[in-house]
C-alpha cells in the first residue's frame, strides 16, 4: 500500500556515545524532517540486546541518547520520540515477520557475519534475525522513509522483502520502505587520525563526541595528524589535511574558512593556529548541546513525560497497524 503521506521512521542503538558524524549525518536532518513530515524515532533498547546482554547501563544509555537528541533540537512534541521496549506490537509483528525471512537469507546479511565473527560464542537468534526486528520497527508504523547511512542499505533492502512477501501472501498492507536523506551525498565526518569516518565505539580519540568536556575537544583536535605544509602554490591536499578542511567546513565562519584556504594556497598556512581555532570553533558548537543534554538527562520527570508521550504515539500508531494485519491475516478470528 502505497500510502499518499510520506511517513519517517529512524532507530538509533543506545550503545556507545553520540558523536559529531551522528550529528551531521543524522540528527540535523531529523531534525529538519520533523517540520516536514509525520516522524518516528526510536531508541533500539531491544536491539542492543543483540549485542550487549548485560542490561546495568541500559538506562543510562537510553535516557542519554533521548537526551542528546532533544539537545540537538529533536522536539518530543512534534515527532514521536519512544524507547522500543515500551511498544509491545513490536515483538507481534516480528513474529509474523520471522515466519516470512529465511534462514539462508539471514546467514548471509553482513551485519550478522561481522557480529558473529566479533562474538563467536554468543551467536544468538535476535542477532541472526536483527534486520527482522528492524523491518517491524519501520512497517509498525507503515513508514516508507528511512532516515539512515549506507551501513544499513542492506536491512532496508531486507525490509523491502518482506514487506513484498507479506503483501503478496496476504494482502496490500505495507509501502516498501526506502532510505531518505538531504542532497545526494551523506554528509561524512572524517575520523581526526585521517582514516574512516567517525565512529561510536572505534578510536575515541580521533573522534569527537557530543558529550565531550571543551578540553578534550580542543586536545583531540591539536593531536588531528598534519605535515610541513604545502611547498607548492596550488598543491592538492593529502586526506588528513582535507578531513580539517571539512570540520571547518561544518562548524567555522565563512570567513575563517576563507581565510585558511587562501594560507593553504598561498603556502603560509600554519596548522598549529589552524588546529587551536577550529579547537574553539568546536567548542563554540558542541558545548551548547553538551550542557543542555546534560541538564535534560538529570531531569527524570521531564524524561519520564517524553517517554510516556513517545511510546502513547508510537503505541497508537501500531495498534492500528497491528489490527489490519491482523485481519488481512486471518486471526480476527471474533
Ligand atoms: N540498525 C540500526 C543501526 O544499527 C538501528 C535501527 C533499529 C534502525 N531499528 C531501526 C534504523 C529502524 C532505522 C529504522 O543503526
Amino acid at each position: 500500500m502505497q500510502s499518499s503521506q510520506n511517513i519517517v521512521m529512524s532507530g538509533i542503538r543506545p550503545t556507545g556515545y553520540l558523536h559529531l558524524g551522528n550529528y551531521f549525518g543524522a540528527l540535523r536532518n531529523y531534525v529538519r524532517m520533523q517540520d516536514e513530515h509525520p516522524c518516528f524515532f526510536m531508541v533500539a533498547d531491544l536491539h542492543s540486546l543483540t549485542t550487549h546482554p548485560d542490561t546495568k547501563t541500559l538506562r543510562e544509555s537510553v535516557t542519554r541518547v533521548l537526551a542528546e537528541n532533544i539537545a540537538c533540537g529533536l522536539d518530543p512534541e512534534k515527532v514521536a520520540l519512544y524507547c522500543q521496549s515500551h511498544v509491545p506490537e513490536t515483538a507481534e509483528l516480528y513474529l509474523y515477520f520471522n515466519m516470512l525471512a529465511y534462514k539462508g537469507e539471514l546467514e548471509k546479511t553482513t551485519t550478522f557475519k561481522d557480529k558473529a565473527r566479533l562474538q563467536p560464542d554468543n551467536i544468538n537468534a535476535g542477532l541472526l534475525t536483527y534486520p527482522v526486528l528492524q523491518t517491524a520497527d519501520i512497517l509498525l508504523h507503515r513508514a516508507n522513509l528511512v532516515p539512515v547511512g549506507k551501513d544499513q542499505e542492506q536491512h532496508l533492502e531486507m525490509a523491502r522483502n518482506f514487506a513484498q512477501r507479506f503483501n503478496h501472501r496476504y494482502g496490500d498492507i505495507f509501502p516498501e520502505p526506502q532510505a531518505f536523506n538531504y542532497g545526494q551525498e551523506l554528509v561524512k565526518v572524517p575520523s581526526l587520525d585521517g582514516v574512516g569516518k567517525m565512529s561510536k565505539s572505534e578510536n575515541q580519540n580521533a573522534t569527537l563526541y557530543l558529550a565531550d568536556d571543551d578540553d578534550s575537544i580542543r586536545k583531540k583536535l591539536m593531536k588531528a595528524k598534519t605535515d610541513a605544509g604545502p611547498t607548492q602554490p596550488a598543491q592538492p591536499k593529502p586526506d588528513y589535511i582535507e578531513n580539517l578542511f571539512s570540520l571547518m567546513r561544518l562548524v567555522s565562519a565563512p570567513d575563517v574558512l576563507a581565510q585558511f584556504e587562501a594560507a593553504y594556497e598561498g603556502c603560509t598556512i600554519r596548522y598549529g593556529d589552524m588546529k587551536k581555532q577550529l579547537g574553539e570553533d568546536m567548542v563554540r558548537f558542541i558545548a551548547p548541546i553538551r550542557s543542555r543534554a546534560a541538564e535534560i538527562q538529570s531531569d527524570e520527570t521531564y524524561l519520564k513525560k517524553v517517554m510516556q508521550l513517545g511510546a502513547e504515539k508510537a503505541r497508537t500508531s501500531a495498534v492500528q497497524t497491528l489490527s489490519a494485519v491482523r485481519a488481512a491475516m486471518g486471526l480476527n478470528y471474533y
